[in-house]
């Protein structure tokens, strides 16, 4: 049900407590999410911002009609049109088939591909404006912020009531009943902020900084940000802001996370050894072991995104390597982390080949490699085991 915000702001989305996965089964959403949309009334005109996912559409649309006639809408905006934001659009188009759709001309072509429907769009470009009356908004393209058509909506309501609305920017897959900032448990939204950017926007950085650039140089005052997932910014804006730039520049802490798959448990025994001897040698590295047949696939991402340094590991199968591995280098290429050190280990019997395999796999993802790798044959004994904490403190010291 709606919720108040501001003067002339009312949350209308739909908070998902139930959602496991995301783009498929492609994200997990440990803490569900929401779609936020929001309806902005001001003095002349009402406006809706964005919708819900599709399977919530009658439940969107059945809400707003208890609190309001539809036909107070005079216009719709839709910052971005993927379909967790425009999958209610088509069901409350039917009852408003005339309303004007306010987006950007890339919008308007992901909206008719989507739904074959000849609304009346209106195509708006950066420092256009619609007058509400007493409230003002402002439009300012955003590519890529998810997606080509994306634009973030900056809203002048009068005093302390600046709000960016920023669509899948600054956002997190997270359900709450308590909307703002100040009223949750801010490390859990802040990880679900970093899991979301390392996982979606990562590959977008240079846009991200940029458009956080083209914001500051417009030197107005943001009093809230209003993504269209998890939390509104209340009273931490900056906070996003400044970890977004953070992230945004090749982000790294001292971290060296060892990914690895096994069949008998010899290449875990190397990760452990290999792990072992990083410790040794850097006290101070955080180190983090993983086994990708078995831990979330997007905490990985999350986890590699956080280091200066990542290690993979699998043994020798049918002249390749392990299954897993595959999936999580695909993920890893398409995100383009930037500025992090690489190298490969794993235990064979006869052949060989998975180290070499996964150190060129690694130099396709943008991985800088520190060392051809460590290989080793069948079960390690301990004078094997010492060699592979020998190879970790020599990474460890290449890694620093
Ligand atoms: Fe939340 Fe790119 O959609």
């Amino acid at each position: 049900m709606k919720k108040q915000i501001s003067d002339h702001v009312w949350w209308t989305g739909k908070t998902d407590w139930e959602l496991n996965h995301f783009h498929g089964q492609e994200y997990s959403t440990d803490k569900g999410s929401s779609y936020n949309s929001y309806l902005i009334k001001g003095k002349d005109k009402t406006v809706l911002m964005d919708t819900v996912w599709l399977p919530y559409d009658k439940e969107f649309v059945n809400n707003l009609k208890k609190d309001m006639d539809l036909n107070e809408i005079d216009a719709i905006v839709m910052n971005h049109n993927e379909i967790d934001h425009s999958g209610a659009l088509p069901e409350l188009m039917q009852q408003i088939p005339n309303v004007p759709i306010y987006c950007t001309k890339k919008g308007e072509e992901i909206l008719r591909g989507h739904y074959h429907q000849d609304w009346n769009f209106v195509n708006v470009k950066t420092g256009d404006q619609l007058d509400l009356g007493d409230v003002k908004l402002t439009f300012i393209e955003a590519p890529m912020l998810h997606w080509p058509d994306t634009m973030f909506t900056y809203m002048d309501g009068g005093e302390k009531e600046h709000i960016l609305f920023s669509n899948d920017g600054f956002g997190q897959h997270y359900a709450t009943e308590n909307l703002f900032d100040d009223k949750v448990d801010l490390d859990e939204v802040m990880h679900e902020a970093m899991k979301y950017y390392a996982n979606i926007l990562n590959l977008y950085s240079s846009q991200v900084t940029k458009k956080i650039h083209d914001i500051l140089a417009m030197n107005v005052p943001v009093d809230m940000i209003a993504p269209s997932h998890g939390i509104l910014w209340k009273k931490y804006p900056e906070k996003i802001i400044s970890k977004y730039l953070e992230w945004a520049d090749a982000y790294q802490e001292n971290q060296i996370t060892i990914v690895y798959d096994t069949m008998w448990n010899s290449t875990r025994a190397m990760a452990e050894a290999i792990a072992d001897g990083i410790r040794q040698e850097s006290p101070e590295t955080t180190v983090k072991l993983f086994n990708s047949s078995k831990e979330d696939k997007n905490d990985i991402m999350t986890e590699i995104f956080k280091s200066k340094a990542v290690l993979l590991g699998s043994p020798t199968i049918n002249y390749g390597f392990l299954f897993s591995l595959g999936g999580i280098l695909e993920m890893a290429k398409g995100l383009r982390f930037k500025k992090k050190k690489a190298a490969a280990f794993g235990s064979c019997g006869w052949s060989g080949g998975s180290v070499k395999q996964l150190t060129e796999k690694l130099k396709e993802c943008g991985f800088e490699i520190i060392s051809d790798g460590l290989e080793m044959k069948w079960v390690p004994d301990q004078k094997a085991l010492d060699e592979a904490r020998e190879f970790g403190r020599a990474f460890a010291r290449k890694a620093a």
